[in-house]
């Protein structure tokens, strides 16, 4: 039986959601090219074609949207539970646990039909980002902002966030970066809910394995490391210096590298480095691109390592004016439609995960049978 470390180069999963194209550099969301669908289409559509299987028509879009925003409520048990928590819990914690309580509120919890399972994909779609942004209002002492109706999907996140509407470029480029985070084949999380689901667990379950995994900074807690780091340099110059000092103190960069992409530019980091350029000309504030393109360009020279997603979408949030620790809750919340996807098919055509070791410890030792303690 072959090992390799990671499961590097493993394919563990057949799947008709997504596939990385390295070689084409293209990102295949269920036929399409995951850049076409963040440039043409909104966040809701790009998930209704990850749980349909297609995209919507304006109808079936319609109903859709009524759907997920009637489900923009949360039992009042999961905010409870927020205002118990410690004020410097981590938002990517108070995600964890408010998705687990809303498994005691399912009354269908038992049933992993694929109709069952949608209804809850659609509940999830509809509470998770409220679950986000009230978490963190709650653990900060602010008021708790209503869905608003007359807002799209992202304009309305991105408001119960930061207390303001935003204006239709801000709106335009969160949307982008929702899409940009919506589902990516089989990273950690992914894996990590599939190997959950394969016993049959339920989707919550799934989900909350799912956010433990995403907050490691290897994972999606790089884009709140990247953001920390550009605040701590501040300056293009003092960026420079910073990125010398733990490249020659052989730290790892944040936001740079990539298991399957490597040494090629993941094509969603291109996506937002083009969102930040806008956003940098509309405020008329360049300082952030600058140091971003001072950074890509030492890593590519030093090490030849190209940015990942993380790396752009974290100066994004910043000029969104979003909270840096709800950098990764986000992540999670977008790449909810993905997560469910694959939950939803592995459930559907199940098997159980179960791989084995390769074993290297020690054998044969014989138990002394004189020295059993009372
Ligand atoms: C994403 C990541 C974990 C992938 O790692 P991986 O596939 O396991 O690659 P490895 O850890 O084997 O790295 C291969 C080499 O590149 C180097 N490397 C990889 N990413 C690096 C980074 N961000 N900064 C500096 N060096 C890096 C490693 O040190 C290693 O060098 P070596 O062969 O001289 O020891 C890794 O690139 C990383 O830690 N990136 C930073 C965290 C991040 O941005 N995560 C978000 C991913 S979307």
């Amino acid at each position: 039986m072959e090992y390799r470390p990671g499961l590097e180069g493993i394919v563990a999963a057949e799947t008709s959601i997504s596939f990385l194209d390295v070689e084409n550099e293209e990102i295949v969301i269920r036929g399409y090219d995951l850049l076409q669908l963040a440039k043409a289409k909104t966040y809701l559509e790009a998930v209704y074609l990850l749980l349909a299987g297609k995209l919507p028509d304006q109808q079936e879009l319609a109903l859709f949207e009524q759907q997920i925003y009637a489900q923009r409520e949360l039992p009042p048990a999961v905010t409870d539970v927020f205002s118990c928590l410690p004020k410097g819990t981590h938002p990517m914690d108070a995600l964890r646990t408010g998705i687990s309580v809303l498994a005691s509120f399912d009354p269908s919890i038992e049933d992993r039909s694929e109709a069952a399972n949608q209804a809850r994909a659609i509940s999830l779609l509809g509470k998770v980002p409220l679950i986000v942004a009230y978490s963190y209002r709650i653990l900060h002492d602010l008021p708790l902002m209503q869905p608003d109706a007359s807002l799209g999907y992202g304009a309305n996140f991105l408001c119960m966030i930061t207390g303001e509407k935003p204006t239709e470029l801000e709106a335009s480029i969160f949307e982008r970066s929702l899409i940009a985070y919506i589902e990516h084949e089989l990273p950690n999380s992914t894996f990590a809910a599939r190997v959950i689901a394969s016993t049959y667990a339920d989707m919550y379950g799934a989900l909350t394995g799912a956010v433990a995994s995403l907050k490691g900074h290897l994972h999606g807690g790089a884009n709140e490391a990247v953001m920390y780091m550009l605040v701590e340099a501040a300056t293009t110059e003092q960026y420079e210096s910073l990125l010398y000092a733990k490249l020659a103190n052989k730290e790892r960069i944040m936001g740079f590298g990539h298991r399957v992409y490597m040494k090629k530019m993941d094509p969603r980091a291109l996506l937002m480095k083009e969102a930040l350029y806008e956003l940098s000309q509309w405020k008329q504030d360049d300082r952030l691109y600058h140091m971003c393109e001072a950074g890509e360009a030492i890593m590519l020279k030093e090490k030849g390592l190209y940015p990942n997603l993380d790396y752009y979408a974290a100066p994004v949030y910043f000029m969104l004016g979003i909270p840096i620790e709800l950098y990764t809750p986000i992540f999670l919340s977008a790449r909810t439609a993905g997560l469910c996807a694959h939950v939803i098919e592995q459930h559907n055509q199940n098997r159980l995960f179960r791989p084995r070791v390769h074993y290297v410890g020690e054998r044969h030792l014989q138990v002394n049978q004189d020295t059993k303690a009372n």
